[in-house]
Formats: structure tokens, C-alpha cells, sequence
């Protein structure tokens, strides 16, 4: 049975895709079976992995768990499948909606592919929507990026009490600081100041680094075009520390 973590956050732009596809890798590279799931109809994650958005399967299909596997593709990165996103995923809110079993359907398609995989890595859009529903609800461990900023820990706070509402276990999140730039004071001094009130705050910090915003030169997760890197070095240490949390849950 596949283990199941999201990448997730209310916030937009702050590193869910990048890490998702970086931390996906990495447990290929370890030799598991890996599947990243992009259910983000933006289709970044499935760019990096240079899939082709016309590729990915018709929207009936892919909220079925006897279809989904025809929308796996394989990657050129050794035990990495994807599953794509295309634009045409726009309408997925909806989509979810008209089944009887709306906040539960991505769980009950992930049981079509939990079989055949060791880990299933998923991007999500930002916001709290019925398809994030869907995704916390399925996923063993749900990684948040936090950039150092009050409006992202306000965010936090928001995610962490919809959690309660929606009866979704809050045992499962583990934030990460992200984007951080140690050249300014609120980043350098966000974790000690937040070290109470976010004790879900892993001790790992992605650093702000232009070779990840350079990835879409090479289409390539930074843990194989330059894996000796810090920022690719901080994801092996949230990768270390993530697989860690799943071992505990
Ligand atoms: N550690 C980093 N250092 C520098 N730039 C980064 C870093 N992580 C992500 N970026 C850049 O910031 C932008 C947003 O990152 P990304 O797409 O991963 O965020 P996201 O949370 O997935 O966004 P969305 O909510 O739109 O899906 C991208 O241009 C990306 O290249
Ligand atoms: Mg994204």
C-alpha cells in the first residue's frame, strides 16, 4: 500500500510544486516506486517532468479508481510515473461536487493505484477548496511551505482550524519554512519567534534560490541537475525528515 503525501497550502506561489516534484524524486532516486499525482490544472509539476498536458486523461476517467491507471505516463526519470494535469481540469470543483461522495472521491480513486506504488506524491492548487478537501482527507502526511511572512502564518492558523472543522486529523500536517532569504530579519527570525504557537514547523528551511526558479530551463528536478546545491541539499533534509513523520504516524 502506497503512502500517501500532498504538498498543500491556502496560500498560491509559495513552493508547493517545486518541492513536490523535487521531493518526489528523490524517493525515486532512493528506488522506490514513485508516483507524482499533479492535480493542479496550472500542470506545472507535470511540465517539469516534461509530460505533454494533451496526455493526461479525460476528466471522467481520472475521477474513477477503475480508469485513473490509464492516465499514468512514464517519466525519463527511473521509477517516476506521473500522473498529468492539463487545463481542462478547471472545472474539477464541480466535477467532484456532482458525486455523491464528493469529499471523498480523490481517496477512493488513489485505492485503484495505491497497489502498484510505494509512495504517491501529490500538487495541489492553492485555497481551501473541495478538491483540497479531498486531498487532506486522503493523504497520510500533508507538507505545508510557509514563507517567513505574517500573512502566511495567519494562513496557517486558517488551514489548521479548517482542519477541525472538517473533522480531518490535524496530526497529519507538517509546515516547512520555504523561500527564506537569511538576509532579511523576518526570516531569520520567524521559527524562534513562532517555536510555540507552530510546533508542526519541521527544522528544515528551503533557502530562496534562483536555480529553482530556474528549473524550467532544464525540466528537471534540482536533486538530479545539481543535486550538491544547497537548496537541493534542503530538500533531501525535508525529504529525510518527511519520510521520518511517516514512519511516526
Ligand atoms: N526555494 C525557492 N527559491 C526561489 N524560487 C522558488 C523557490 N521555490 C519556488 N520558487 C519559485 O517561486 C514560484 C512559485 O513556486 P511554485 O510554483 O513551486 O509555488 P506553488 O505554491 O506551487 O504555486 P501555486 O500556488 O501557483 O501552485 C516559481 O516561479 C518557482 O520557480
Ligand atoms: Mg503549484
Amino acid at each position: 500500500m502506497a503512502q500517501i503525501i500532498a504538498l498543500y497550502s491556502v496560500k498560491g506561489g509559495v513552493g508547493k510544486t517545486a518541492s513536490v516534484v523535487n521531493l518526489a524524486a528523490l524517493s525515486a532516486l532512493q528506488g522506490r516506486k514513485v508516483l507524482l499525482w499533479d492535480l493542479d490544472p496550472q500542470g506545472a509539476a507535470s511540465w517539469y517532468l516534461q509530460t505533454e498536458p494533451e496526455s493526461a486523461p479525460k476528466i471522467q476517467h481520472l475521477l474513477k479508481a477503475k480508469s485513473v491507471a490509464e492516465g499514468l505516463r512514464p517519466t525519463k526519470h527511473r521509477n517516476l510515473t506521473v500522473l498529468p494535469s492539463d487545463q481542462r481540469y478547471h472545472d474539477m470543483e464541480h466535477r467532484l461536487a456532482e458525486k455523491k461522495d464528493a469529499g471523498f472521491r480523490i481517496a477512493k480513486v488513489l485505492d485503484g493505484l495505491t497497489e502498484d506504488f510505494d509512495e504517491i506524491w501529490i500538487d495541489t492548487p492553492p485555497g481551501i477548496t473541495l478538491l483540497g478537501d479531498n486531498v487532506l482527507r486522503a493523504a497520510n502526511l500533508v507538507l505545508v511551505p510557509i514563507v517567513p511572512t505574517h500573512l502566511s502564518e495567519r494562513t496557517w492558523f486558517q488551514l489548521k482550524t479548517h482542519l477541525v472543522a472538517e473533522k480531518i486529523t490535524p496530526g497529519k500536517l507538517a509546515g516547512f519554512l520555504a523561500m527564506v532569504d537569511r538576509r532579511r530579519a523576518l526570516h531569520r527570525d520567524f521559527r524562534q519567534a513562532h517555536l510555540r504557537d507552530m510546533p508542526e514547523l519541521m527544522d528544515i528551511e528551503i533557502p530562496y534560490a534562483a536555480i529553482v526558479e530556474h528549473m524550467g530551463d532544464s525540466q528537471a528536478p534540482i536533486v538530479f541537475s545539481h543535486a550538491k546545491h544547497p537548496a537541493a541539499q534542503a530538500y533531501f533534509q525535508l525529504w529525510q525528515q518527511a519520510d521520518q513523520a511517516l514512519k511516526k504516524l
